[in-house]
């Protein structure tokens, strides 16, 4: 990050400003910052102040995070972006698409859940064997009975 005179430094926002202008709690704000997903200029004092474009990052973090995405992924996503850049429109419309189509997958796999929850109620069994819940990666016992990964044939 860039060295700010003490001028600019006092046109930045402290944190309970960005927190107000946000909707986001000063707490979460540290922990996004722990987490490298945003930055601050410090002072000799070490008070942090925070550029405004700060704001639209926040943003960007919160929608993705109501839509599920981790906070990792969020790291990653924002970390593709030139540095210290706030997400454009465009890097926007990139990113989004790209969590649709993970909302997409994870619509799919909680469907499918729910699907086999169905056989589950009023059963009881949590067996390991015969259980879809307990068992979800036994995928090839859709394929049939047999040892499928020996027998790619059968
Ligand atoms: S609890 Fe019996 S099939 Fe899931």
């Amino acid at each position: 990050m860039r060295k700010i005179t003490a001028d600019e430094f006092s046109k930045l926002l402290t944190v309970g400003e960005v927190a107000a202008r946000s909707g986001v709690a000063v707490s979460a704000l540290h922990f996004y910052e722990t987490k490298g997903l945003i930055e601050s200029h410090r002072n000799r004092g070490n008070q942090r102040r925070y550029a405004r474009e700060v704001l639209r990052r926040v943003a960007v973090i919160k929608v993705a995070q109501r839509v599920g995405v981790p906070l990792a992924e969020i790291h990653a996503a924002l970390k593709t972006l030139p540095q210290s850049r706030t997400p454009t429109a465009a890097d926007w419309g990139v990113l989004s698409e790209r969590w649709k189509d993970d909302l997409d997958a994870r619509i799919k796999r909680l469907q499918n859940l729910r699907d086999q929850l169905d056989g589950c109620i009023g059963c009881g069994c949590l067996s390991l064997e015969n259980c879809p819940l307990r068992n979800p990666w036994d995928v090839l016992a859709e394929e049939g009975p047999g040892p499928r990964l020996l027998d790619p044939e059968n």
